[in-house]
């Protein structure tokens, strides 16, 4: 036997007993004749205590950090003890000790607060894995993946495995495809998501289905994206949107009770996509603050539900060139920043200029405690006007107004930035409240521009809403001018779609499914998808749907996002315990990589030379 406890187990109770311990080396105090050494393993961190005949042995075979180390002991009470420890009022004096195995010295310390780099850390990733901080992260992963089987056990959903080498059907995402050496010159794809395997398991009958399950995207990388990742996959069959939303509210609801004891009781709220991207300019708002958007002036193809309350200003109306001819006018209103100086203004401009912002500037109006109001567009407007605009976007005595103009995605998207920014700036968004929300009625078709086409925006196989079924089969998808595809009726289709968004995050998207072949067809026509195409590629699906098919819909949840926020982290790499890096690569692996000639002739594969300054 190895060990009788682990370094994390013993307490001021234990004090008379022998144990063995064995783990790593974490530190080494020498003090005169005695030498202290913290071992640690998973569950924790003992003090040993060698005294002075197992100095001497120490001192002919000296120790090094990250040594393997097995030591037998008594158990004894310290005198000085670490309230930090579970372990701090003890301490192990060691009667005999054996060197399991030596380490090299490692590349960075093994610490909270380590000296390694990101790189180095990944790299060196099992290394990393044993700090404390990392483990706390898979730990909670492990937490959060054992309540959402638990309530999804209790609530008669089967876990079901569905393959990994299918059919690409590039949709969204590219696919990673896998070469087949039995089937040379053909390829499998690695699953974007087990989507169309759900909706067939629901065909056969399996009413609830989850899966815990790795999905694949070849895509630009972000903090939050990673090329695999995980999702808690879930299907329903018999089921409307109203169903899926209590379902899984209640999965959420339950993982913060299990892992934050946080009784989230009241309703999720609930919002339109209209009224997100127009209040907040966003499809993911965090509502966990106010500083709403105002909409001075919108292009009128947009946002229908909304167009009548735009407030009447004389924003747009002759005065300030820039105002005349942007397509869109949004503003916030920042509260207790209208003493910000020309410095913190300049700088706030500087910031929306930034590319990933890409605005040509930022107007402001200060909202003086006075009642009076001093702007960067003083020449254009008077008092009266400017305190018109004040009023339309409900700015207080105190307030920094912040307006931006230009087309009207770039600029919606841009004054969602910079409310969040100022909200992160001002303290709003704060890592231990937790706000979550349902985005609702997505549209169903988001315009390609590349390809002058519609693609669906959450996948192919999601429901219309029961009011846009005609619509959509009354009207072709061609666009004959791209330049107003806003005005064609497919813009204005609405989906059975759904997300979940947690402080800010997409943590999960889902939908009603279409069920029926001829609706199906219809849609993959829309898509701009040839009958043969269609086929080609989802035959399988049209011809399970002849079979009867029940009426079904489901969700997604990003499994890491929702860990890292739960963690309090931006990045989702930090709860995963082998992580690619933003290139797509894993540092410690040195993959992707080159494969052998022989491999490539196996697979009929010859490689191509390509001139990158071309790509
Ligand atoms: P969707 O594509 O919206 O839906 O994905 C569901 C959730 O997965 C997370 N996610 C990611 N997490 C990390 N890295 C990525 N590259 C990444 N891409 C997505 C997000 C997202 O909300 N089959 C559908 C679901 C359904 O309709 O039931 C799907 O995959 O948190």
């Amino acid at each position: 036997m190895y060990r009788t406890h682990t370094c994390g187990a013993l307490s001021i109770q234990d004090t008379g007993k022998t144990v063995t311990l064995a783990g790593w080396v974490q530190t080494i105090r020498k003090f005169g004749a005695i030498t202290f050494i913290d071992l640690r393993d998973r569950y924790g961190i003992t003090q040993l205590l060698f005294g002075e005949e197992l100095n001497r042995q120490l001192e002919e075979h000296p120790l090094g950090r990250e040594f393997v180390l097995q030591a037998k002991g008594v158990v004894v009470e310290r005198s000085n003890k670490n309230p930090n420890l579970s372990t701090g009022e003890i301490e192990i004096n060691i009667l005999s000790f054996t060197v399991l195995n030596q380490s090299a010295t490692p590349p960075f310390t093994i610490q909270d607060d380590t000296d390694g780099g990101d790189d180095l850390r990944m790299r060196y990733r099992y290394l990393d894995l044993r700090r404390n901080a990392v483990k706390r992260n898979l730990e909670l992963r492990y937490a959060v993946s054992r309540s959402a089987r638990n309530y999804l056990h209790e609530n008669s959903f089967m876990d079901i495995e569905t393959p990994f080498l299918i059919k690409s059907t590039p949709e969204g995402a590219r696919d990673f495809v896998v070469p087949s050496r039995m089937n040379t010159g053909q390829f499998y794809a690695l699953p974007q998501s087990p989507q169309t395997f759900k909706q067939l398991l629901m065909v056969s009958g399996y009413d609830r289905y989850y899966q815990v399950v790795k999905c694949f995207r070849d895509e630009d990388l972000r903090a939050d994206r990673q090329p695999e990742f995980t999702q808690i996959d879930c299907e329903m069959s018999f089921v409307d949107q109203e169903d899926i939303l209590n379902m899984f509210e209640g999965l959420i609801k339950r993982i913060f009770k299990d892992i934050k004891g946080i009784d989230y009781t009241e309703p999720v709220e609930r919002m339109t996509w209209e009224d997100a991207m127009w209040d907040y300019g966003n499809d993911k708002p965090d509502i966990r603050f106010g500083m709403q958007v105002a909409n001075l002036k919108v292009p009128p193809h947009v946002y229908l539900s909304r167009q009548q309350t735009i407030p009447k200003t004389p924003v747009g109306e002759g005065g300030f060139k820039v105002f005349d001819e942007a397509e869109t006018l949004v503003a916030i209103s920042v509260p207790g920043c209208s003493e910000y100086s020309r410095k913190q203004t300049d700088e706030l401009t500087e910031w929306v200029k930034r590319p990933q912002i890409g605005m040509k500037g930022l107007a402001f109006i200060k909202c003086n405690a006075d009642g009076s109001f001093k702007s960067s567009i003083d020449k254009f407007y008077t008092g009266e006007q400017l305190k018109l605009i004040a009023t339309a976007v409900k700015a207080n005595a105190g307030d920094l107004v912040l307006i931006l103009a230009g087309p009207e995605e770039r600029t919606r998207k841009a004054i969602s930035e910079l409310r969040l920014e100022m909200g992160k700036r001002l303290g709003f968004r704060k890592d231990n409240e937790f706000k979550l929300l349902w985005v609702l009625d997505f549209p169903l078709f988001e315009y390609a521009a590349d390809d002058n086409r519609w693609v669906a925006r959450h996948h192919p196989f999601t429901s219309p809403r029961p009011s846009d079924i005609d619509t959509m089969i009354a009207h072709s998808p061609a666009i004959e001018d791209a330049a107003k595809y806003l005005e064609h009726p497919y813009a204005n289709i609405k989906a059975n779609a759904y997300d979940m968004v947690l402080n800010g995050n997409e943590i999960g998207g889902g939908s009603i499914r279409i069920f029926q072949r001829g609706l199906q067809e219809k849609m993959f026509a829309a898509l701009g998808m040839s009958r043969e195409e269609s086929l080609h590629k989802f035959g399988f699906l049209l011809g399970a749907f002849e079979y009867g098919a029940p009426p079904h819909g489901g969700i997604a949840f990003g499994f890491d996002r929702l860990c890292a926020i739960l963690g309090g982290s931006e990045s989702i790499r930090d709860f995963i315990a082998f992580p690619k890096n933003n290139s797509g690569r894993d540092m410690m692996l040195d993959a992707p990589s080159t494969i052998d000639e022989k491999q490539l002739e196996e697979l009929a594969i010859q490689l191509k030379t390509i001139d990158q300054t071309s790509l």
